[in-house]
């Protein structure tokens, strides 16, 4: 009799397995704004609730979306200013790409990317390579800006070798949170005090010569990171002079230039990339975002080819880093492919360049009204950082302690207090930024039109004439009552 028990051999289970008492989708959609606070805190982020709690974000529950708009559980619209930081191209839900997504699951096509070729996945690689200047040809697909900014700095790390492995990267970047790119990603909120690889080397964003002092005293040095302009920075960009100098230093030196295009990449500055407002083209880029037309988790590094064929070009190299369980997903990628194609087919990337200048000019104008608040407006297409006066100096005495004792990071700042003021009496969304607290950042869908400008303009107009003093006292009345 053979030694090898049979499935049938098994003894009975005694019991069955019960299912837990689970929440169906239905019931998701159901809950309500207290429920959804209660169960944030006891399974998700206590402590985040603290800082929706002080701008009142956590009174709002959505409950449909469509192009500019949120629409909150009392019937109110919510004008989106902040855009998902750039997730959002095409608005909420945009027709053309839902029924891409309905048609393509009614279809019952398949999803996963691994065991057989995809037609979708490979479709979507050669359109951004399409959309891409130079030889930037071979495409990585993942789920998000880290997992593309990952294989960004792993594919250039390969193509440069082994005795080249230090990477530069820049003050105030923001690269992502997963742990390799923890190390180029310049906040030390985010980082925690975990331990980060010692290959790197910072230098002051947009300074040309620290990078050559850099490149001349390490030899070791094959890659730089930067993001072409600083989103989480406070929208900062370089001079053009810069990035044509950085090309040329890069290929003087042989070293890789990674364009990290997650945030200001997708049209979002009025051109596909940003980097092509200066002519020059990178080794490296990457893209997230709204790549995935604000439906679908979806990221990817685009190479040149003489890049990706040195790090992963022969069957020896090359599953060193394939796709993961999920890169290059059915339905994502047919919801990036639509999403590209509607991009062009509607005019967005001249609207981001269009509207975005209206936005500023009228922004520039508030700027000239309020000088004492606004500092400076700077950006381009979709993509504006909003700079205010620190007012920590200029608030009345009685005042600085209530704020200091309400939160250590709204001290000096006005954006938090104007942003709370925007959303409880405009219905109007923005965005902040950790690296630099007096700044809204301000990165609406590209179908952006005049008509969303002008009634953003009026609500910040309204909430500015307040001035600080009303500004702050409102707040912390609110934060009381
Ligand atoms: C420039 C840049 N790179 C990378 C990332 C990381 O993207 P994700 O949050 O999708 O991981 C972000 C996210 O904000 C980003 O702005």
């Amino acid at each position: 009799m053979s030694s090898v028990m049979k499935l049938s051999d098994a003894p009975a289970r005694e019991t069955r397995t019960v299912k837990p008492d689970l929440l169906t989708v239905e019931d998701a959609k159901a809950l309500d704004i207290k429920k959804i606070n209660e169960l944030f805190t006891e399974h998700m982020n206590p402590g985040q609730l603290h800082f929706m709690k002080l701008l009142g974000f956590h009174k709002v529950k959505i409950e449909r979306a469509e192009g500019m708009y949120y629409f909150d559980q009392n019937g109110r619209k919510i004008l989106d200013f902040f855009g998902g930081f750039g997730s959002l191209a095409f608005g909420h839900n945009h027709p053309r790409i839902l029924e891409a997504r309905r048609k393509f699951a009614e279809e019952k096509r398949q999803e996963i990317a691994i065991a057989f070729l995809s037609q979708y996945a490979t479709a979507l690689a050669a359109n951004l390579a399409a959309c891409s200047p130079g030889d930037l040809d071979m495409v990585f697909l993942g789920s998000s800006g880290s997992e593309a900014m990952e294989a960004a700095i792993k594919v250039a790390e390969r193509a440069a070798g082994p005795n080249r492995p230090k990477i530069v990267y820049a003050e105030n970047s923001f690269h992502g949170k997963t742990k390799g790119v923890l190390s180029i990603t310049d906040g030390a909120l985010y980082r925690g005090q975990f331990k980060l690889t010692d290959n790197t080397f910072r230098v002051p964003f947009g300074d040309i010569d620290a990078i050559e002092a850099a490149f001349k005293s390490d030899p070791t040095i094959g890659t730089i990171v930067l993001e072409t302009v600083q989103g989480g920075g406070g929208i900062i960009e370089a001079p053009a002079e810069f990035w044509t100098k950085l090309r040329a230093l890069c290929d003087k030196y042989g070293v890789l230039w990674v364009a990290d295009e997650v945030q200001c990449g997708f049209g979002r500055t009025g051109r596909f990339y940003a980097f092509e407002h200066y002519g020059v083209v990178p080794d490296v880029t990457a893209l997230a975002k709204s790549l995935g037309g604000g439906k679908a988790a979806m990221g990817a590094m685009i190479a040149s080819r003489e890049v990706y064929m040195k790090a992963y070009g022969t069957s020896k190299t090359a599953m060193i880093h394939a796709m993961a369980t999920f890169g290059g997903i059915g339905e994502a990628s047919i919801t990036s492919i639509e999403a590209l194609n509607v991009l062009y087919d509607e005019g967005l990337i001249d609207n981001s360049a269009e509207t975005g200048d209206y936005l500023i000019e009228k922004l520039r104008g508030l700027q000239a009204k309020y000088p004492t608040l606004l500092k400076e407006v700077r950006g381009r297409g979709m993509m504006v950082g909003l700079e205010f006066h620190d007012f920590s100096q200029t608030l009345p005495m009685v005042l600085r302690p209530v704020v200091a004792a309400l939160d250590d990071k709204l001290k000096g700042s006005l954006p938090g207090f104007i942003g709370s003021h925007l959303l409880r009496d405009h219905g109007v969304l923005v965005a902040f930024t950790e690296y630099n607290r007096n700044v809204i950042r301000l990165e609406p869908p590209l179908i952006c039109t005049r008509e969303n400008v002008d009634e953003f303009i009026t609500a910040l107009d309204e909430v500015l004439a307040r001035g600080v003093v009303k500004i702050v006292t409102d707040f912390v009345r609110a934060q009381v009552g």
